[in-house]
């Protein structure tokens, strides 16, 4: 960096964590980054795309050329340092000339942690942070709890009136809250690999478990049937998705792929969530309904909890957001609260369990 030349690091930074955002290659994690030149001129940029291709790294210092030598790299996550699918980004850093690396958050991921800024001091290059831990860890949870425990983040959802019910006595559930939330819980799904519903929520909501946000631009999460003793409703729009289906004995479909598992009570969820890491995947959103998320709960399968509770009063009992029997207070399972937010008409609180 040029002497007296200013810089915005915490900007560059925020922006990008946000380049990050937009692509979802898990098992990978999510990383952006940026090159600037000797004068804080940006000259490159680059996105980890698909685990397997080209890290975010390679990419914005193959944008930037030969003006990277000198200069400034700007990265969410902390450069790998072993070979994995592709060569290690710290030796092309070091080759590409990079003066100063800034790093927004070290890999939970033992292979990497701390080694990878180790690597680029060792080779003289001026290495600041990590920068922006939680913001990173923000945008990726998935990837940080999958390095930390071995096992995907499954995160339960769902959508409650004021009075704790999920749906009406009919089964109706359309809609219990307001359209800020709605889109809020289309971004949950755009951070997941997968979305899963039980059989009960395909036949009374027909739903479509898609992304629907017009600034959206990462993949799609693949759609996931836990499928049990009735049939599936055989125009359900989900088989336009391409769904996986669970289920605890063969059954015909018409797309998808089928994998029975079964269990002590309809599909082995246990089971289901490891064949689930086997493909990759390492965030999953489950959208109910309350047979589903009952079964998880009790399993002790769930890590973390976002309900959405609407300005709505059901009052009475209709369905409440977990099947199962609730005997006593002193039962309770504690959620740690991680936020609370008014999203329009409606309140939205995450919880770790
Ligand atoms: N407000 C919300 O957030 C929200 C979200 C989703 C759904 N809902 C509402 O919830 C209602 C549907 O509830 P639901 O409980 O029937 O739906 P569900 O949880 O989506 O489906 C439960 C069904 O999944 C199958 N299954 C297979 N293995 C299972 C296992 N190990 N554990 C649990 N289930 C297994 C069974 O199907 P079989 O019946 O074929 O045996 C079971 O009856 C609808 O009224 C819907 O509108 C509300």
């Amino acid at each position: 960096m040029t002497p007296g030349v200013s810089i915005d690091a915490d900007a560059w930074m925020h922006r990008a964590v946000g380049l990050s955002a937009t692509a979802l290659p898990h098992p990978n994690p999510r990383v952006g980054a940026l090159v600037f030149d000797r004068a804080g001129g940006e000259v490159g940029s680059g996105v980890h795309r698909v685990a397997g291709d080209d890290h975010a790294e390679i990419v914005a210092l193959a944008s930037a050329g030969d003006a990277a030598r000198g200069g400034t790299l700007v990265v969410s996550l902390e450069p790998c340092d072993h070979q994995g699918l592709t060569p290690p980004c710290t030796e092309a850093i070091i080759t590409a000339g990079i003066d100063r690396v800034i790093v927004g958050a070290l890999d939970p991921d033992a292979r990497v942690s701390g080694q990878g800024v180790a690597r680029l001091r060792e080779a003289g290059i001026d290495v600041t942070g990590p920068t922006a831990t939680a913001a990173v860890e923000a945008n990726d949870p998935a990837y940080f709890h999958h390095r930390r425990t071995g096992r995907p983040l499954v995160t339960l959802k769902w959508a409650m009136t004021l009075d704790g019910q999920v749906a009406g006595a009919d089964g109706t559930s359309k809609w219990i809250t307001g359209d800020e939330a709605r889109r809020d819980a289309h971004r949950l799904r755009a951070a997941s690999d997968v979305v899963v519903v039980g059989a009960g929520t395909v036949r009374a909501d027909d739903p479509r478990l898609d992304v629907r946000l017009e600034d959206h631009v990462g993949p799609q999460p693949r759609p996931v049937i836990v499928a049990g003793e009735d049939p599936l409703p055989g125009d359900a729009a989900l088989w336009s998705r391409d769904p996986l289906v669970y289920s605890a004995k063969p059954v015909d479909t018409p797309s998808g792929e089928v994998v029975v598992l079964s269990g002590p009570a309809g599909v082995d969820l246990d089971a289901m969530i490891k064949d689930l890491e086997s493909r990759g995947t390492l965030g999953i959103l489950v959208e109910g309904g309350p047979g589903l998320a009952g079964a998880l709960w009790s399993n002790g399968l769930v890590d973390r909890v976002v309900a959405y509770a609407g300005a709505k009063v059901g009052g009475g009992s209709g369905l409440a957001p977990l099947d199962g029997v609730f005997p006593t207070v002193a039962d309770a399972t504690v959620v740690s609260i991680t936020s609370v937010e008014l999203l329009g008409d409606t309140v939205k609180i995450m919880g770790d369990c």
